[in-house]
C-alpha cells in the first residue's frame, strides 16, 4: 500500500516485518548514520538486482512496518516479488536481511587490513569516471571509512568540484613521487575535505599539471633508473599512505598507456586480500561506442593481466547517464552490459539534475543531495564492492 510523500519524490510505503529484523534494522541504520528510508530504499533495490537466490526468511509475527521510498520502487519491487514468486512480506523481509549481512556494524569490522582499492576507469570520456570516483569514496567516508579519493586525472575536474586547485607544473605532487623525484612527504600534499558529514574522514590527492607528461616522465626513469618498474610507479608513491586508509579511490583519466598501466596494477589482487575486494569500477553509457572502448580497456586489463600475472578483479560496471527514451539503441545497450554477466552491472543511474547542482555548487553530492537516487545509487555500488 503506497500513499504520497509530502516533498512528492517519495511515497509512503505500509508493509509487515518481524519484530526482530525492524529492530535490528533501526539499530544498524543508527550505527551507520543512515535514516531508515535511505537503509530500507538501499536494501531493496539491492535485493531487485542481485540474481542470487535468496534463503526464505522466517516472518512468523510480522507487524506492520511503514517507510518512504522513491516513488515507484514499490512498484517494481511488487513486480520483482511476482517473478521470484514470494510474497511482498517475504520480499521485504528478505531485502532487509540481505541488507544486514552486507553493512556489518561498524563495531565487527576487521581492523588494520589491506586498504581497499578501487579503479574507477574507462577511456572513453565523460561517460561518469569522476562522478562514480568522488560518489563512491563520499559513500565510504559516511559509513566510517577512512577514504583517499586520488584525482589522476590531469584535466583536474575532480579536484576543482571539491573547491581546491591543481598543482602547479614543477612543483612536489603525486607524479614526481610515483617518479622517484618526490621533494616533501606526500601527506603534506593530501586535502582534508571539510564538510561534517564526513567527519574528516574524507581525503584529497589533486591532481598535478604534470600529469599530462606522465607517460613520457615514466618511461624516462624506466630507462634511466635500474629497477624501476613502470607499472609499480603509483604503488610505490601511495604505498607511503596507505595504511592510514580504509579505502584508495582513484579516478582515472580517459586515456590508455603506461599510467593507465600504473594504476591497473595498483587495483590489482594482492596476496591474502579476498577477490572483489580491490579492483576495475568501469562506467560506462548503454550506446555502441561505450561497448568497442569497453573491449579496449578489456584488451588492456587481459595485456597486463597476461605479461605480469596479476590478478586484476573486474568489480562491475555502472551503466551512466541511462535514458530508456533514447529508445532500443539505449535499451539494447543496456541488456547487452547485464548479458555479460561477469562483470556485473553495479548500478544503472539515470540522466540526473542533482549531479550537475552539485557540480556547480563544487559541493559533495553526498551532502549536496544525502537522499536523491543518485547518492543512494553511489552507497549501493560502494557496499556492492566492499569487503
Ligand atoms: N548520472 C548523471 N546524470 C547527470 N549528469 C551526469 C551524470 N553522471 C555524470 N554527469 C555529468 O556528466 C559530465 C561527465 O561526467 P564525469 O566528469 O564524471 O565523466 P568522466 O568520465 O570523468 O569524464 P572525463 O573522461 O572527461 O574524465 C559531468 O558534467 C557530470 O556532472
Ligand atoms: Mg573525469
Amino acid at each position: 500500500m503506497a500513499s504520497p510523500y509530502p516533498s512528492g519524490d517519495r511515497e509512503k510505503v505500509a508493509s509487515k516485518l518481524p519484530p526482530a529484523l525492524k529492530q535490528a534494522l533501526k539499530i544498524r541504520a543508527a550505527e551507520l548514520g543512515l535514516d531508515i528510508q535511505v537503509a530500507v530504499t538501499a536494501a531493496v533495490q539491492d535485493w531487485r538486482d542481485a540474481d542470487t537466490v535468496h534463503s526464505p526468511v522466517d516472518t512468523t509475527g510480522a507487524d506492520s512496518f511503514s517507510t518512504w521510498l522513491p516513488v515507484g520502487m514499490y512498484d517494481d519491487f511488487k513486480e520483482t516479488c511476482g517473478q521470484r514468486d514470494v510474497s511482498y512480506i517475504q520480499g521485504l523481509a528478505q531485502a532487509v536481511r540481505r541488507w544486514l549481512d552486507v553493512n556489518p556494524s561498524p563495531s565487527d569490522r576487521p581492523a588494520g587490513g589491506i586498504a581497499e582499492r578501487k579503479i574507477v576507469c574507462n577511456q572513453k570520456g565523460g561517460v561518469g569516471k569522476t562522478t562514480t570516483s568522488a560518489g563512491i569514496a563520499q559513500a565510504y567516508a559516511e559509513d566510517g571509512k577512512r577514504v583517499l579519493l586520488v584525482d589522476y586525472d590531469p584535466q583536474g575536474h575532480l579536484t576543482q568540484q571539491l573547491g581546491h586547485h591543481q598543482t602547479p607544473p614543477g612543483e612536489d605532487s603525486l607524479v614526481s613521487h610515483m617518479c622517484s623525484e618526490g621533494t616533501g612527504d606526500l601527506r603534506d600534499l593530501i586535502i582534508t575535505i571539510e564538510d561534517p558529514r564526513f567527519e574528516k574522514r574524507l581525503h584529497l590527492m589533486p591532481s598535478c599539471f604534470d600529469g599530462f607528461l606522465l607517460d613520457a616522465r615514466v618511461g624516462v626513469k624506466a630507462v634511466q633508473a635500474r629497477g624501476f618498474q613502470k607499472e609499480a610507479a603509483l604503488e610505490k608513491a601511495l604505498l607511503a599512505v596507505e595504511s592510514e586508509y580504509d579505502v584508495i579511490v582513484v579516478d582515472c583519466p580517459p586515456s590508455l598507456g603506461i599510467a593507465m598501466d600504473a594504476a591497473l596494477y595498483y587495483g590489482r589482487r594482492r596476496d591474502g586480500e579476498a577477490a572483489g575486494v580491490s579492483g576495475v569500477i568501469i562506467p560506462v553509457l548503454a550506446e555502441d561506442s561505450s561497448a568497442t572502448a569497453y573491449g579496449m580497456l578489456a584488451g588492456q586489463i587481459e595485456d597486463l593481466r597476461m605479461d605480469l600475472r596479476l590478478n586484476i578483479d573486474y568489480l562491475g560496471l555502472v551503466v551512466n547517464m541511462y535514458d530508456s527514451r533514447r529508445g532500443a539503441v539505449a535499451t539494447s545497450s543496456l541488456q547487452s552490459w547485464r548479458d555479460l554477466g561477469d562483470p556485473p552491472v553495479l548500478a544503472v543511474i539515470g540522466d540526473l539534475k542533482e549531479q550537475r547542482e552539485a557540480v556547480r555548487k563544487m559541493m559533495p553530492l553526498l551532502s549536496y543531495a544525502p537522499l536523491s537516487e543518485q547518492a543512494e545509487a553511489m552507497r549501493q555500488i560502494a557496499r556492492r564492492v566492499t569487503a
